[in-house]
């Protein structure tokens, strides 16, 4: 990995030091704040090593960082740097008597095959009870409604005394926080992958970083997604992982609203952890005890549906995917619009008992002016009714699935 360090003097020597034994690149030891965003890029950085202090750490370094998807990692010298970095966010930090093992240990991927075992993400205090369940909700590109099931679900669950996580996975076009109108500014979700890369996610640090959404009918907890698409490589396949799986003790239900990509980029074959765009959404799948699969039920969004849903039996057990037909109107498909949908699953895919959300323009409408979801604004909407129906399923443990 190539390295830059800002440091103090002294600590910048031994760092350097440290990193060149183990066989790293140092690119460039800044010795000034001015410039430093430009040399990152220049020097195509890996890694910034950084002192935790606000002499060293600001937020645009941060945001530049984020933009270019370059790790920061700072050393702290004591408690004013600690609260500094926790701050601006960053939990990625050390004490500056840091030696390589214990960057390597943040920085690595070796942290896979911990969260594998179990090991680094038991939460410290949990409560005893039951591992809860992992819905993601995907679909294909085209808007055919991931994010308004996903929301719809989440406020279905939480009415019924159940208690949900609503996570935004989706890498390209994350939208639950403004569509809930809750502030996106300090992403929950990026900040809980940065607790796991600092080893220090539990539930206490959930609730932290977690937004509520406040609701008569049942309130849940929402990790908002990246307001700038550029901080994706802060969602990590490892450490989206660890998230999904801390989310499983705190929760009875993880709704994850994911990215309609599957597409794996190209793996680098070297020893340093290779970014993917889509790994939250490609984990956040392969995580899950259910996929709930959205299509659009018009003919664009069923055609589009059915190449997609040949992709997603690829990833994931067919037996794991119910299939939603969403925004489903006579105007598009006939008379008789639902019979006509699953005709046309069951015809062209084989994908039987798929469920039908009508169309609501009006109701989905005021639900987004408003920043609250359909159960509140308009509980009587036939769309709503068919949601909340999927709910009583999933509550139940109780989805009928034969998906082709
Ligand atoms: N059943 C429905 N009836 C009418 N409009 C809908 C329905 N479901 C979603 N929409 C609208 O479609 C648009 C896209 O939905 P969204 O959930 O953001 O899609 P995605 O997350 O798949 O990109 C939004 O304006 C939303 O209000
Ligand atoms: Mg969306």
């Amino acid at each position: 990995m190539r390295f830059l360090t800002f440091l103090e003097p002294t600590l910048s020597a031994r760092i350097c030091k440290e990193l060149e034994r183990a066989g790293q690149i140092v690119a460039k030891v800044a010795k000034r704040r001015k410039g430093l965003e430009l040399e990152l890029i220049d020097k195509r950085i890996d890694v910034l090593v950084i002192g935790a202090g606000s002499e060293y750490l600001d937020l645009q370094i941060l945001n530049a960082c984020d933009l270019a998807g370059i790790r920061v990692l700072a050393l702290s010298n004591g408690p004013a740097d600690r609260r500094n970095s926790m701050t601006l966010g960053l939990n990625e930090v050390l004490d500056s008597s840091a030696t390589w093992p214990q960057m390597e240990a943040i920085l690595l991927p070796n942290l896979v095959q911990r969260v594998e075992q179990g090991e680094s993400v038991e939460p410290v205090a949990a409560p005893p009870r039951t591992r809860g369940q992992v819905i993601s909700v995907w679909g294909p590109a085209g808007s055919p409604g991931r994010t308004t099931i996903s929301i719809s679900i989440a406020a279905e669950l939480a009415a019924k005394g159940l208690s949900v996580a609503l996570l935004d996975a989706d890498t390209h076009s994350g939208a639950v926080a403004p569509t809930l109108g809750l502030l996106d500014e300090a992403p929950g979700l990026a900040a809980a992958c940065r607790l796991v890369g600092n080893e220090s996610l539990s539930i206490a640090e959930l609730e932290r970083v977690a937004e509520t959404y406040h609701s008569v009918n049942g309130s849940f907890k929402v990790l908002t997604g990246l307001g700038r698409p550029h901080r994706w490589p802060e969602l990590s396949a490892a450490r989206m992982k660890a998230v999904i799986k801390q989310c499983t003790t705190w929760c009875d239900f993880t709704i994850i609203d994911t990215g309609s990509s599957l597409e794996a980029d190209e793996e680098i074959s070297s020893d340093i952890s290779v970014p993917r765009r889509n790994a939250a959404t490609l984990t956040s799948l392969e995580s899950s005890d259910l996929v709930l699969a959205i299509g659009a039920g018009d003919p664009v969004g069923l055609a589009r549906y059915l190449r997609a849903h040949a992709e997603l039996v690829e990833l994931v057990d067919p037996i794991k995917i119910l299939c939603v037909v969403n925004k489903v109107r006579a105007g598009v498909v006939g008379a008789n619009p639902a019979a006509q949908v699953e005709r046309t699953l069951l015809r062209f895919g084989g994908i039987n008992l798929s469920r039908i959300v009508p169309f609501d323009l009006s109701g989905f409408d005021s639900a987004t002016l408003s920043g609250k979801t359909i159960l509140d604004v308009s509980p009587r909407s036939a769309a709503r009714v068919a949601i909340s129906k999927i709910a009583d399923e999933l509550s139940h443990g109780v989805v009928t699935l034969q998906a082709g």
